[in-house]
């Protein structure tokens, strides 16, 4: 059998096995080195998905590599009933990094959308005693799968064949703050927003808008919750995408590469939540914040430090902003709609669907994805070099 039949093999088997909920590229992944992948006929990749804004740090880091390791050799679950020493590392040191107070450790981007939700509920349910309170998220945001960050999660495609959602959600419009103040009442507990949309196409928040969403919260005591989990953990050149805007949440969430593969999220809170909010016994998870997570988290936060990711997500961002504006003029406005983003998390709008652009840049060894069917959405590894940008421009170029 050549290994080419293997690979059709193993998409079989696989459809035969899965629950179909997803339409998959027919590639089988068998490792990755650096910022590239390999199938499991040796094919390679050059990697500008990063796992959907996961790898981070890519996928040679050994530091990271030997921590996994190390750590299961010694212990990888112990449950939330004891303490164990990667999770307070892993606290301390995302403490430090976002100035936040408090941390909840979760197991995925959605799980810490739905603490942060009941937490702001709580939040409001501890200042007046009732239990009707709404939330304000905006529409073409994305927020998870679950019935929580589904109901705040503004594309109703999503929604639709699993109605009612948890109920008291409205939606406003991103960048549009009269659209917000609109749906402010004395219920409002809590406006949940990404600060770059992700999912809903690369649509950062301007600073106006984010500055009067905050200035809102402040004079209504309505909670801040913003979702970091694609664009944090230094995606657009700082380590959260609101430090830029000097705008502080009240509660943020954060996952993907916060932990770099290792399933894992968290959710983040200031001191005056935390005293107001989630008690003991109100949320927990069995595997939140175990060692093997945990510690994937600590080191991920010290790589970051030792390697200067941040430096590099402005310097190569900032190179992949001008490249792809260059391309965009090249092609002109029948062929490019718009290109937005900042840092490693950019997006290029066409005027027609990228889904086969996208699949001819597979089968040339170039891995993207989109956000939306227009757009390609470029969310790399932050280890990537300014020739990882020309080589991915290359390719794509000839795609198009
Ligand atoms: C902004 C945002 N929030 C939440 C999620 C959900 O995260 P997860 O897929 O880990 O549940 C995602 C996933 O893409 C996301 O981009």
């Amino acid at each position: 059998m050549s290994s080419s039949v293997d690979m059709k093999t193993y998409i079989d088997e696989a459809e035969a096995a899965l629950l179909h909920t997803y339409n998959r590229y027919q590639i089988v992944f068998d490792k990755g080195e650096g910022v590239h992948l390999y199938d499991i006929n040796g094919k390679e990749y050059l990697d500008f998905c990063g796992g959907i804004a996961v790898f981070a740090l890519g996928y040679s880091n050994s530091a990271y590599k030997e921590a996994l390791k190390s750590q299961v050799d010694k212990i990888i679950h112990t449950s939330n009933y004891f303490y164990n020493v990667p999770a307070v590392e892993a606290a301390k040191a995302l403490k430090k990094a976002s100035g936040m107070d408090r941390v909840f450790f979760t197991n995925s981007g959605a799980e810490a959308v739905e603490g942060a939700l009941k937490a702001a509920r709580k939040y409001a349910y501890l200042k007046d005693g009732t239990t009707d309170h709404e939330i304000i998220a905006l529409e073409h945001s994305f927020h998870g799968r679950t019935f929580g960050a589904l109901s705040v999660t503004g594309n109703p495609k999503y929604r639709e064949a699993f109605e009612p959602m948890i109920g008291g959600v409205k939606f406003g419009k991103m960048n549009d703050l009269e659209s917000i103040k609109a749906l402010v009442n004395d219920k409002t507990c809590a406006i949940i927003m990404e600060t770059v949309q992700g999912e809903g196409g690369i649509y950062p928040a301007e600073p106006a808008f984010l500055e009067g969403v905050r200035a809102l919260c402040d004079a209504n005591d309505i909670l801040l919750i913003l979702d970091e989990i694609q664009c944090g953990m230094g995606r657009t050149g700082t380590m959260f995408a609101w430090q830029k805007y000097g705008v502080k949440p009240d509660i943020m969430t954060s996952a993907k590469g916060l932990t770099c593969g290792v399933p894992g999220g968290a959710f983040l809170m200031t001191e005056k939540v935390a005293q107001n909010s989630l008690k003991a016994g109100d949320h927990g998870t069995t595997y939140g914040g175990n060692p093997l997570a945990a510690i994937a988290t600590a080191t991920v936060l010290s790589e970051y430090e030792r390697l200067d990711v941040l430096g590099n997500v402005r310097v190569v961002g900032a190179y992949l902003y001008d490249k792809l504006e260059e391309l965009a003029s090249r092609l002109g406005p029948s062929v490019i709609a718009g290109h937005r983003g900042v840092g490693l998390m950019q997006g290029l709008e066409f005027t027609s669907p990228v889904g086969p652009i996208i699949e001819r840049c597979m089968s040339a060894g170039l891995v993207l994805i989109n956000a939306g069917s227009n757009i390609i959405r470029f969310v790399p590894p932050l280890v990537i070099t300014k020739s990882d940008v020309d080589a991915m421009l290359s390719i794509l170029e000839k795609c198009i």
